[in-house]
């Protein structure tokens, strides 16, 4: 099985945290990762493949494979990748192309050629065939909808060409958006695996309720008729969701996708056989640099199981762990045939509230217990006949009965392998079983207060060895060893007389224990072999176990603690004679059961940093450009009398769409310049896309802004100008562009949609009369920050000098105390920096974060961008929210030594704007053995830039 976390190494810039990243997948007992790459970030000018990018991430996917083998690789590069970023993967210059996007259009393929060759190249040298990680390729993405001729297997091909033409041998795999069996029916091996996404539960934060009928049980069915030979595979299945502007925040969403949506929709897509399954997210990142799609904020922590400051806190984690570990200890899922389950409801049990789905093995039989109504949050009891090896048996056999309590789906397995031992059955779920040298050992849980039974074929001498004896029953039947227990927070452990030991916890207990792969065979870089892994250790410890050795008669474990913990090696050595934790000489005990116990302790780190209000500001104005004398002669003439954007035709006489200009990111900024015949109104339509803003104006003299509105993609607004006849003046235009738009339907080019100025009329004036300039990020696509990008800076006049960037000659600007927290106090831009020194404890992972706090004014409408040693890692546009907390990675920021900090600040309204509070916070403290200090990521310095204006 290829059980795979989406992970996007371009939203986590400091790669001295990928393999952080990478351990957490693996201890949730993941063996694989999912990944896009992103091309607008790797070609921001047609036919320069940035190298320096690349080198990135050539380096780090060799380093990976080096680091920990047995998480293996989906490679999804597109080029078309949707993943909530600007212009879906696509660079702004696209939009310059007149073919359409998606299609087989030679000037559509073309343009993607310099990509998948380059991209296509890389993955190919770190396919698992040259010894990478790499095992599967998925070209295109959802390539499920479109204008005729869609579905077009011609364009599909060339896809796959280019890709296999790059070198790629691996095998591909496709991802339908929904069931549509799209390109299988011309069978494998030319067409890729068939594999398909699922989003039951949709992205709408305001609904807690889960809709009724949103289970997809169809799902097996419909992979018989429509892809029969290939794994069942589920591409993208949902985690979490994107959350839009204004938006009810990622914890929301963590809640509504929360551990039981994980129990209920993940075990329905077990029920089918699934043996390619990825969850999207599987952690989540950052849309740092203007690389978000405008529906979205800076945050794309999507509520995924990791968290966007890569924490594993989240009880979804801790749940996901529990079922991957469960099928990873089960080899027989992966041959087990699911049943026909169109009376699933009430077949098993009688009883119609509660629904089954079989899977039958050649010998282990696996059931998905869950309401019928799969959304109910009532108690159903049932009693329940399974075919075991021993013929049918009624279950609870010692009376009683069974319950499924709330949002909740169980595995119940019959006839189960631990080791050599028959399991005839358990209603218990299985966390895992090992198989040591002296013992077996079988962990299962339940959720509280549950009646459970499990029954072990041999009958074997039961006794309670910790635990409280009351909530047991023991029995015989059938030859077997029957146990049934009522679930405690205190777990109960009952040793039978063959050698096995039953660990009977409770669902949060068991959140508690890890079993990490031991290395094994360097030659197939292989962790998961059944041998090495039903040997591995069982620890019980708290938040964090990331590798674990036994070597000889030495257990070394890794791992990371936010209190001091208890902990439990179950299944090492016989006669341990070390303990190592973080590479430190534990000490320990062994009791008579051979499991090691010791204790971690936790010592708070002493924290302190910077008060951002004493930290001594420096301002410079950020919009010389309304002042008299501005020269902007090195700017770009709108010269264009024509464009090939295909989404909206002129109808100025020049193209103002800034992609025709190479502008392509962030803010951009226009100069119109006119002369009066007294008292002109202008009408202006802008477009930004999804809470974007502008403001305009006349010479200095400001004459209005739009705020933005979730739902306004375009404004228009007329204004009234101050201006006297026979004088010059200069209309500039300040526009907020949140990204390129989505483009799901193939031979569309919705991506394509202008940016910056439509339109405009100035009244008793022809449209020519005002000659326009423009500018976006200096150079445009000939863009000067070769490390952080195509996309990181805007137009602001800072950005065009570089000002973010660390080295920036500050100390000739004019100081300001409080620097964004002074504030403006009229509308304009003012462009804030501050240097200052941090010097965090090692050993400790301690996330910061930048906090706009405080702020008592929920409608002021004033927008910040935050940059940190030059990467810009936040946009705050805070009369529309929802986010004030912008994390920013280690490695990033330099944790022992100087950072460079600015904060743009743009105030749309007459009054002016301040940050009421910023300050720096710090997330979860946790004690980590995973190496420190981060290697730092590129921190290129300013330096003076030729041209720049
Ligand atoms: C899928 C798409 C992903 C992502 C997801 C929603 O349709 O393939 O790239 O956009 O939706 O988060």
């Amino acid at each position: 099985m290829f059980f795979s976390g989406e992970f996007h190494p371009f939203r986590l810039p400091a790669p001295g945290l990928w393999l952080d990243v990478f351990q957490k997948i693996k201890a949730m007992g993941f063996n694989g990762v999912s990944f896009y790459t992103n091309w607008a970030l790797l070609e921001g000018k047609e036919g320069d493949f940035s190298a320096e990018v690349s080198s990135h991430l050539n380096r780090s996917l060799k380093l990976r494979a080096q680091q920990i083998s047995g998480i293996y690789l989906l490679a999804r590069p597109g080029p078309y990748i949707n993943a909530e970023v600007s212009g879906v993967g696509f660079p702004g210059w696209l939009a310059r192309n007149p073919a359409a996007l998606r299609t087989a259009e030679p000037g559509y393929l073309n343009a993607t050629e310099n990509y998948v060759s380059s991209i296509g190249s890389i993955i190919a040298k770190a396919q698992i065939t040259k010894g990478g990680p790499i095992i599967l390729v998925q070209p295109e993405n959802e390539y499920s909808s479109g204008n005729p001729p869609f579905p077009d297997p011609v364009y599909f091909r060339d896809v796959e060409e280019q890709y296999r033409n790059a070198g790629v041998e691996v095998p591909f795999i496709s991802n339908d958006n929904a069931p549509n069996g799209y390109f299988y029916d011309q069978g494998p091996p030319e067409w890729p695996i068939y594999g398909h996404d699922s989003y039951p539960i949709g992205f709408d934060d305001k609904i807690y309720q889960w809709p009724a009928d949103a289970l997809p049980i169809n799902y097996g069915d419909l992979h018989e008729e429509q892809a029969p030979d290939t794994p069942y595979s589920v591409v993208e299945c949902q985690a979490g969701s994107w959350d839009p502007w204004g938006g009810y925040g990622y914890n929301k969403t963590a809640a509504r996708l929360g551990p039981d949506y994980e129990r209920v929709f993940f075990k329905n897509i077990y029920s089918f056989a699934a043996s390619i399954f990825n969850v999207y997210m599987g952690v989540g990142g950052t849309n740092w640099g203007n690389l978000g799609y405008p529906e979205g904020y800076t945050s794309y922590d999507y509520g995924a199981p990791i968290t966007e400051l890569r924490t594993v806190e989240r009880e979804k984690y801790s749940q996901l762990k529990l079922q991957a570990m469960f099928l990873h200890s089960s080899p027989a899922y992966l041959s087990a045939i699911p049943q026909n389950n169109t009376y699933a409801n009430g077949s098993y049990t009688g009883n119609p509230k509660i629904a089954t789905t079989a899977l039958f093995g050649n010998k282990t039989n696996f059931f998905v217990i869950r309401h019928a109504a799969y959304n109910s949050l009532s108690t159903n009891e049932y009693n329940i006949t399974l075919l075991t090896s021993k013929g049918n048996v009624s279950i609870p056999q010692l009376g009683g009965s069974l319950s499924l309590v709330g949002r909740d789906s169980k595995f119940h397995v019959t006839s189960y392998d631990i080791g050599g031992i028959n399991m005839l059955y358990s209603t218990a779920e299985i966390f895992t079983c090992r198989k040591f040298s002296n013992k077996n050992v079988l962990v299962v849980y339940g959720g509280p207060g549950e009646t459970h039974e499990l029954a072990i074929e041999g009958g074997a001498q039961p006794t309670v060895v910790e635990g409280n004896n009351d909530l047991v029953k023991f029995g015989n039947k059938l030859g077997s060893t029957v146990i049934q227990y009522t679930v405690d927070a205190e777990r109960i452990i009952v040793k039978l007389s063959n050698g096995l030991y039953l660990y009977l916890l409770d669902r949060y207990s068991a959140y508690n224990y890890w079993s990490i792969d031991l290395p094994s065979d360097p030659v197939s870089g292989n962790y998961t072999n059944a041998e090495s892994f039903s040997s591995s250790p069982i620890v019980k410890a708290g938040y964090l176990l990331r590798t674990a050795k036994v070597i000889k008669d030495g257990i070394y474990l890794t791992g990371d603690f936010n209190a001091t913990t208890d902990i439990e090696v179950i299944g090492g050595p016989e006669q341990t004679k070390s303990l190592f934790v973080n590479s430190k000489p534990m000490e320990f005990s062994q009791d008579s059961h051979g499991v090691i116990k010791s204790v971690i302790r936790f010592a708070e780190p002493k924290l302190s940093w910077p008060d951002l209000s004493k930290t001594g500001w420096k301002v410079l104005d950020s919009l010389p450009e309304i002042q008299p004398g501005y020269n902007d002669e090195l700017w770009t003439s709108a010269s264009l009398t024509s464009s090939n954007n295909t989404e909206r035709n002129l109808t100025t006489p020049v193209s103002l769409y800034a992609s025709d200009y190479g502008y392509n990111t962030g803010y951009l900024l226009y100069r119109g310049q006119f002369r009066s015949n007294g008292n002109e109104t202008l009408h202006l339509e802008t477009q930004g896309g999804s809470a974007f803003g502008h403001s305009v104006w006349l010479n200095e003299t400001f004459v209005g802004s739009f705020s933005g509105a979730i739902t306004a993609y375009t404004w228009n607004q007329t204004f009234a100008l101050p201006t006297q006849k026979g004088q010059n003046y200069v209309i500039t235009v300040l526009v907020d562009q949140m990204g390129f738009e989505e483009n799901g339907s193939a031979g569309t080019s919705e991506m394509k949609t202008p940016r910056g100025v439509l339109d405009y009329s100035l009244s008793g004036h022809e449209k020519s009369d005002i000659s326009w300039k423009i500018t976006g990020n200096l150079g445009g696509e000939d863009y000067r920050d070769r490390t952080r990008g195509p996309l990181n800076e805007g137009g602001l006049f800072a950005e065009r000098q570089g000002s973010h960037l660390p080295g920036s000659p500050i100390s000739s600007w004019k100081s300001s105390d409080l620097g964004p927290m002074e504030g403006l106090e009229g509308p304009g831009v003012a462009f804030y920096a501050t240097y200052f020194d941090l010097d965090i404890p090692t050993g400790y992972d301690i996330p910061i974060s930048i906090s706009f706090a405080n702020t008592t004014d929920e409608t002021s409408s004033v927008r910040c961008q935050i940059y940190v040693n030059g990467y810009q890692f936040g946009k705050w546009v805070h009369n529309i929210g929802p986010q004030d907390i912008f994390p920013v990675p280690e490695g990033i920021w330099n944790y022992h030594g100087s950072n460079y900090l600015a904060v743009s600040l743009w105030a749309l309204e007459e009054g002016g704007a301040k940050v009421e509070n910023l300050e720096l916070v710090a997330g979860p403290v946790v004690q980590s053995s995973y190496p420190r200090p981060i290697e730092m990521s590129p921190i290129s310095k300013w330096h003076k830039r030729p041209g720049a204006y």
